[in-house]
C-alpha cells in the first residue's frame, strides 16, 4: 500500500468536489440512523464562498489514487480568530490504518499557519452512549488525540407535521406572557428595516446559549456579513424560515429560525433561537418557535423531519422541545484542543 498524500481540494473542479463529497458523505453516515450531511451542492458553496465571517478549506487524502479521508478546516473571520474548526472523515472501509489521524495533524498545521490556538470539533456519539462520547469510535479519534470534551449536545427529532393543535395551544398559551409584544416572520433574506438588531441576536447565540468548557466569544454579524451569508445560502439551495419577536418600543428581542435545504428533501433543520435577556421569563422562546413552525408546515407540505441540536444542560429550550414532541436520537460532542 502507498502512501497517504495529502492536497487541498479545489472545490471549483467539479470532479475534484464530487469525489470528495462522495467520500466525505460515506463517511459521516455509515453506522448512524439519523446523520445530518451536508449535500454536495452545499459543500460546494461554503467551500467556494468569498465571505467576510468565515473561510472554508478542502483537503483530499489518496493512497494510490484512491480518495480515503477528507479533511475540513473552518477559519472566523470577523471573530474567534484564535479558533478553527476542524473535520476529519475517512471513508468507512479505509479506517484504521492511520489516515485521519494524519490529516487531523495537516489540519493542525494549516491552522497554525493561520496563527490559531485553539481547534473545535465535533463527534456524534450514540444517545445510549456516555455523555462524552468516550468508548465510541468517534468521539475516542479526538479524545485519544489531545481534544478535551467542551460541551455535550442532543440531536433531536420531530416528525412533520406536527400536531397543530399542539402548536396552537404553545403559542396561546404562551401569548398572556408577552402581551404588547409583536410576532413577525420572513423567507429568504433579513428585511433591511431589522437587519442590524438582528445581528446582534445571531452574533450572540453562541455565547448566549450553554457553552461548557468552550473557548468562544460572540459573533459578529453586521449587514454586510449577513448579505453575504444570505448569498452562500441561496448557492447553497437552503431557505430561511425566520419568526421574530419586537417589543412594545419597537426592538427586535427574539427569533427563531429554521433552515430548508432544497437538496436535502424532506428535513429542515432548526437554526438559532433566542431571546434577550432582559426579555427573558415571558415565553418568547416558546411563542417564536411554535409560531415559526406553524407557519412554516402550512407553507412546506413537503417537510417530514425537523431536527434540533441542544445543548445537554439547555433545560428551557429541551423543555420546549420536549412540549413540541421532539424525541433524542443522538449525541453531538464539542471538543477542544489548545496547541502548544
Ligand atoms: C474518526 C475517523 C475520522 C477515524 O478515521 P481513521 O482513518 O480510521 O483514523 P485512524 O486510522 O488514524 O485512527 C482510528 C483508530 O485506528 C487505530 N489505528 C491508527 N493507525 C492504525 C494502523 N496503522 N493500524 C491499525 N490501527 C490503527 C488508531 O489507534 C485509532 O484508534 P483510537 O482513535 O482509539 O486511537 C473515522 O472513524 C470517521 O470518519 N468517522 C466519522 C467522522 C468523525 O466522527 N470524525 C471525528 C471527528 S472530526
Amino acid at each position: 500500500m502507498g502512501q497517504l498524500e495529502i492536497t487541498p481540494l479545489d472545490a471549483a473542479d467539479p470532479a475534484a468536489m464530487a469525489a470528495w463529497h462522495a467520500a466525505y458523505h460515506a463517511a459521516h453516515v455509515a453506522g448512524r440512523a439519523y446523520s445530518t450531511p451536508w449535500m454536495l451542492e452545499e459543500m460546494r458553496a461554503d467551500l467556494t464562498a468569498d465571505r467576510p465571517g468565515s473561510r472554508s478549506l478542502g483537503f483530499s487524502g489518496h493512497v494510490d489514487g484512491t480518495l480515503v479521508t477528507t479533511g475540513l478546516l473552518g477559519l472566523p473571520l470577523m471573530d474567534n480568530l484564535h479558533a478553527a474548526d476542524v473535520e476529519v472523515h475517512t471513508h468507512p472501509a479505509h479506517r484504521g490504518r492511520g489516515h485521519g489521524s494524519r490529516m487531523l495533524e495537516h489540519l493542525e498545521g494549516v491552522a497554525r499557519e493561520h496563527g490559531r490556538r485553539t481547534l473545535r470539533s465535533e463527534a456524534a456519539t450514540p444517545y445510549a452512549g456516555a455523555a462524552d462520547g468516550s468508548g465510541h469510535p468517534h468521539a475516542d479519534f479526538l479524545l485519544h488525540r489531545g481534544f478535551t470534551f467542551a460541551l455535550g449536545n442532543v440531536m433531536r427529532v420531530l416528525d412533520l407535521p406536527a400536531d397543530e393543535r399542539m402548536l396552537q395551544r404553545l403559542a396561546d398559551e404562551a401569548a398572556p406572557r408577552h402581551a404588547g409584544y409583536r410576532i413577525r416572520q420572513f423567507a429568504g433574506p433579513v428585511p433591511e428595516d431589522i437587519v442590524e438588531p438582528f445581528g446582534a441576536l445571531v452574533g450572540a447565540v453562541q455565547t448566549e446559549a450553554p457553552t461548557g468548557e468552550l473557548d468562544v466569544e460572540p459573533e459578529v454579524f453586521d449587514a454586510a456579513r449577513i448579505r453575504a451569508d444570505e448569498e452562500v445560502f441561496a448557492a447553497s439551495g437552503r431557505t430561511k424560515y425566520t419568526t421574530v419577536a419586537i417589543a412594545p418600543d419597537g426592538t427586535v428581542v427574539a427569533f427563531s429560525e429554521v433552515a430548508v435545504p432544497a437538496h436535502d428533501p424532506g428535513r429542515v433543520y432548526q437554526w438559532g433561537t433566542l431571546v434577550l435577556r432582559e426579555h427573558r421569563g415571558r415565553r418568547l422562546g416558546q411563542a417564536t418557535k411554535a409560531h415559526n413552525l406553524l407557519w412554516l408546515q402550512r407553507e412546506r407540505a413537503d417537510l417530514a423531519l425537523l431536527v434540533t441540536y441542544n445543548a445537554e444542560v439547555n433545560r428551557h429550550m429541551i423543555a420546549v422541545n420536549e412540549a413540541m414532541g421532539f424525541r433524542p436520537v443522538e449525541r453531538l460532542g464539542e471538543y477542544q484542543r489548545t496547541l502548544g
